[in-house]
């Protein structure tokens, strides 16, 4: 039996410098005056842990096994993001308890780089703009890093010619600079391809503001489903409030995630019932 590529267990997050990140901390922005904020109603008395105030992320478990498509779905300000920026090992935020094992290892506390290498890709983990850097260029950096070893610009140009077929982009997107002047949608097929070519055995896709863009959401929809068909093992974890992409992205299982906590999981038919029901009904 090996491992599940991705076991979180009892997982609970705050934002460094909120509420349990220090001294001076609580009421500092996000934590004043939000439901399940410091002193406010849903934290004291609530049904979680005593002293769970400032925790965004507040007792996750979720298992995501290889070829495997979850999603996580739930209303703003649930944690999705924070998950997905967790996962990544993203400095803003801290695991005060549980654990994150990815195929079998607890990368818990491991930096970012090293989860990359591991296999683990997170589409937003690039700056937003990177001025002077061009698509190729930065592939060829992500792809050497992920492989601890120099890739040739040839073999990534080899590569990057065939994706952009496969995903239906245009030839010359390789040489602009990374993400200066990108529209939702060229955002989301930059992700794609970079998911493509650096060969991630788990890719997390956080669908925040592009949501609306209804391009955006095809572009994501298709891109995994082509990347899928040739690296059938890549599990998926797709953070969206849009049942819309589940369309093209049928999902294995679907995690409703509401004030930081897993309040139902199940098939694609959860999606539709929420995309009927909205949260109201799930919310305490
Ligand atoms: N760095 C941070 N500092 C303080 N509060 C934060 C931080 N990041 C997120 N939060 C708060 O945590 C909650 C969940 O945010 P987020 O994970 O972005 O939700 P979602 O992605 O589900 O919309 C929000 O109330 C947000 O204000
Ligand atoms: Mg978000």
């Amino acid at each position: 039996m090996t491992a599940p590529l991705l076991e979180i267990e009892g997982l609970r997050v705050a934002a460094e410098g909120t509420a349990q990140g220090g001294p001076g901390s609580a009421g500092g922005p996000g934590s004043a005056g939000g439901p399940g904020s410091a002193g406010g109603p849903g934290s004291a008395g609530g049904p979680g842990a005593p002293g769970e105030s400032g925790q965004i992320v507040r007792g996750i478990d979720l298992v995501v096994g290889a070829g495997e498509v979850h999603a996580l779905m739930g209303p703003n300000g649930a944690g999705k993001s924070t998950l997905a920026a967790t996962l990544m090992g993203h400095p803003t935020y801290r695991v005060v308890a549980g654990s994150i094992r990815f195929k079998g290892e607890d990368i818990t506390h491991w930096a970012t780089d090293a989860r990359a290498k591991a296999g683990l890709f997170l589409a937003f983990q690039y700056p937003e703009t990177i001025d002077g850097v061009s698509v190729v260029q930065f592939l060829r950096q992500a792809m050497s890093a992920r492989r601890g070893q120099d890739v040739s610009a040839l073999e990534v140009r080899l590569a990057m010619t065939e994706w952009m077929e496969r995903l239906g982009m245009d030839p010359s997107f390789g040489e602009r600079y990374l993400n200066q002047g990108f529209s939702g949608g060229e955002k989301k097929r930059n992700e794609i391809l970079q998911m493509a070519m650096l060969e991630p055995e788990l890719a997390v896709l956080d669908e925040t503001d592009s949501g609306l863009d209804i391009d955006a959401l095809g572009v994501v929809g298709r891109g995994v489903h082509t990347v899928r068909e040739l690296h059938p093992t890549l599990g998926v974890l797709v953070v969206t409030h849009y049942q819309r992409l589940l369309e093209t992205l049928v999902p294995d299982r679907v995690h409703l995630l509401v004030d930081g906590r897993i309040v139902e999981s199940g098939g694609p038919e959860l999606a539709n019932k929420i995309e009927r029901n909205g949260y109201e009904s799930w919310r305490r």
